[in-house]
């Protein structure tokens, strides 16, 4: 998969850009806050119709401007296609979605048409932070690969949100639930019984090549890497029978009601399974090394890059943001060798760090006085851009 043109309007800091990316690497540097990561943010705009640091669309909207915009015309196997997003934070329906120019229906259409990886600092938190961090890892990685997946977790997550109104409000006036309490626990239900399958299927696959990454890149197979998902329906965790997995599902939030309405929140549900990182058999986040979470981190990406590749026959944009500098020789080799044939975007601020990396495109950026973000492309033998090589001053 390549993306062949990128276009952002008053996106961050960015108020009318367009760019034919090189099919191979694309690296950006330039100073801290010129705009790097903005453009690496707007791809993942386009495939997963969100950010990836932070859920508040209206933050991408430029100072001053009233919608943001961004787009990609992307080439598959199948043919090109437009992919356009528009945000427009305040009004009813703020995300429009635009294939091939028309208006979509749903955010689902974007889903699939553009699939990337992104790999940046914040991912640690995927095992350092809570539950929510892998959910939305793992979430995300299915949404792409399956439009069908991602209108199931919507679903799910609107029952949820109305089965939370209805327990605070009842907790709060002390008032038994409502009947149509139930039909929320239906929705959750149905829902869940797509969800729930997926969710551990995926948890596998990750799991199985993700730990043969982990051992290649440390080099050190006594440290066997572990994903354990862990399900909310134990019981029901090796079936993929619908019905089965939608009648437990039921009985398993019944049973929690009286739970839930003394907390005012669902306690059980497709909204509290986890996966756990583990190395040896012991949870990562309470007892691994900076240097063993960084390459699990890794690991797991790559498992989702091969992924991608068995399941849509595409290689999927990779968007490296600020983690080359942070990688040693082994790792950063390591990852070179795997990004090979894949159209990459990596930001750094300085061009070195991108060194033993031949088919590549060099793009400076830099901020101007008026805050807007320039892009230009620095060609073969050509000076580093003055400013580049100021040191940082910290008077
Ligand atoms: N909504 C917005 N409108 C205008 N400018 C914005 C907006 N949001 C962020 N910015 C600007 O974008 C810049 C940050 O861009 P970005 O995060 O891409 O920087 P970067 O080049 O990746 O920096 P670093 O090297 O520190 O990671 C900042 O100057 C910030 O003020
Ligand atoms: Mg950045």
């Amino acid at each position: 998969m390549i993306i062949e043109t990128l276009r952002l309007r008053d996106f961050r800091n960015y108020a009318q850009f367009e760019m034919k990316p090189h099919p191979g690497v694309n690296l950006l540097f330039g100073q801290n806050g010129s705009g790097k990561t903005n453009l690496l943010e707007a791809v993942h705009y386009c495939a997963l119709g969100r950010s990836h640091r932070t859920a508040q669309d209206m933050e991408v909207v430029r100072k001053g401007a009233e919608a943001a915009a961004c787009g990609v015309t992307v080439k598959t196997a199948g043919g090109t296609r437009e992919i356009a997003l528009r945000l427009t934070p305040g009004e009813g329906k703020h995300k429009q979605v635009f294939v091939d120019r028309k208006r979509a229906a749903r955010l689902a259409s974007l889903m699939g048409q553009v699939q990337c990886v992104m790999f940046s600092p914040e991912d640690l938190q995927l095992i350092k932070e809570g539950p929510s961090e892998r959910r939305a890892f793992l979430d995300m990685m299915l949404s792409q690969l399956s439009p069908s997946y991602f209108v199931a977790l919507q679903q799910y997550r609107k029952a949820l949100d109305q089965r939370n109104a209805i327990l605070r409000d009842c907790r709060r006036f002390g008032r038994p639930l409502p009947a149509m309490t139930e039909d929320f626990e239906r929705q959750m239900a149905r829902a869940a019984s797509a969800i729930l399958p997926t969710r551990r299927k995926a948890a596998e696959r990750l799991e199985r090549i993700a730990a043969e990454k982990y051992a290649a890149i440390s080099g050190k197979t006594a440290e066997a890497l572990g994903l354990r998902y862990q399900p909310c329906l134990p019981e029901a965790a090796e079936t993929e029978d619908a019905q089965e997995i939608e009648r437990a599902f039921l009985k398993a939030c019944r049973s929690a009601r009286e739970e839930d309405l003394r907390r005012g929140t669902s306690s059980f549900g497709a909204h509290r399974e986890d996966l756990l990182f583990t190395l040896m058999g012991r949870e990562m986040k309470l007892f691994a090394s900076q240097g063993q979470i960084r390459t699990a981190v890794l690991s797991v990406k790559l498992a989702q890059m091969e992924i991608d590749r068995e399941e849509s026959g595409e290689c999927p944009v990779l968007l490296l943001d600020d983690v080359m500098s942070e990688l040693d020789r082994p790792r950063r080799t390591h990852l070179l060798r795997e990004i090979t044939g894949a159209q990459t975007f990596v930001t750094c601020t300085d061009e070195s760090d991108l060194d033993g990396c031949e088919d590549r495109r060099v793009y400076y950026v830099s901020q101007s006085r008026e805050g807007l973000a320039e892009v230009r492309e620095v060609r073969a033998g050509e000076a580093v851009p003055e400013e580049s090589l100021e040191e940082p001053d910290f008077s």
